[in-house]
């Protein structure tokens, strides 16, 4: 497998490829792109590991070496939130990087699956789907925005609230990555029951923590080190099906069958095709429905900014 992440000399990509360089099946490919030039020596750095996974590090403007034939693509360039700011913040600057990439991609890669880190996600998949279809390659199926980390904080936060081991945990997390969109499908997590209280502790902890992570930093960025281990663990799924590995699950943002918006993060079937199946989300109890109805227009939106940016 050949993996290219872009924006790889930034905190969220070193993390990410150091996991990479660790956990991708021998014999693997990473390449690391940035414009930052020290992504060089990130790749050198990276290369001493002893594990058969090549590492290459390139900077500059052309990235047809890093995307040719490049099996999966994970973007984390942009820039992050700072203090007092929502990720739509982001848009302006971020919007156009993942606009000027989509089209290298497009034009390079177009069936490699894409993995989106860069925030606002909510809009952003939707600015690589659009110039994708501008460019008559896209593949909704192959697209997927990276939504992972709330999976993981829900977790970690369940099995802090629970007395429990985080790794006995499976939750859904449906809707979009910001703030209200974020919604974890407490009522459905096996074997645990939550009062309504905790559920509103929790829904909003996990809505909010991402913001957590900026207060905490205070000044300093947002979320590098668990968000690095969040896309490892989505980009490895994305391998163990794209080598034929059966019934690999993982929640994304993705394109669906478009009942709640276009685009929608929910729990997925992958296959070496990419998404096979948007697997149903089942009942869902009155607050988690009254969520999603009020998330709706908020994602909506989103996903109009990204469609109208490319338009
Ligand atoms: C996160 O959820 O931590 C990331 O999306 C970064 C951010 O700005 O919150």
């Amino acid at each position: 497998m050949k993996i290219a992440v872009i924006g790889a000399a930034g905190s969220i990509g070193q993390t990410l490829s150091l996991l990479l360089k660790n956990h991708l099946p021998a014999g693997s490919e990473l390449f690391l792109y940035d414009i930052d030039p020290i992504v060089l020596g990130v790749a050198v750095d990276l290369s001493h590991i002893p594990r058969s996974v090549i590492v290459k590090g390139y900077s500059g403007d052309d990235l047809t070496s890093v995307l040719d034939g490049a099996d999966i693509v994970l973007i984390a360039a942009g820039i992050a939130r700072k203090l007092g700011m929502d990720r739509s913040d982001l848009f302006n600057i971020n919007a156009d990087i993942i606009y000027s990439l989509s089209e290298r991609i497009a034009n390079t890669c177009p069936k490699a699956f894409i993995g989106i880190i860069t925030n606002p996600l909510n809009s952003t998949v939707a600015i690589v789907a659009e110039v994708f279809k501008a460019n008559g390659v896209y593949d909704k199926k192959r697209l997927f925005g990276i939504t992972t980390l709330d999976i993981l904080r829900s977790e970690t936060f369940i099995a802090e609230l629970k007395d429990q081991d985080p790794i006995s945990i499976r939750v859904s997390v449906i809707g979009g990555h910001s703030g209200v969109t974020i919604l974890p499908l407490l009522s459905q997590v096996e074997g645990i029951e939550f009062t309504v209280e905790e559920v509103k502790v929790l829904i909003h902890r996990i809505q909010n923590a991402g913001t957590e992570v900026v207060e905490a930093k205070a000044g300093g960025g947002s979320a590098t080190l668990s968000m690095g281990q969040a896309a490892c663990r989505f980009c490895l799924s994305l391998v163990r099906a794209a080598q034929g590995e059966k019934g690999v699950i993982e929640c994304a943002y993705v394109e669906g069958d478009g009942k709640y918006a276009r685009f929608f993060a929910q729990s997925i079937r992958l296959s070496q095709d990419g998404v096979e199946e948007t697997l149903d989300h089942g009942l869902l109890s009155v607050l988690e429905q009254d969520t999603l109805d009020n998330m709706l227009e908020t994602l909506r939106q989103d996903i109009k900014m990204g469609v109208e940016f490319v338009k």
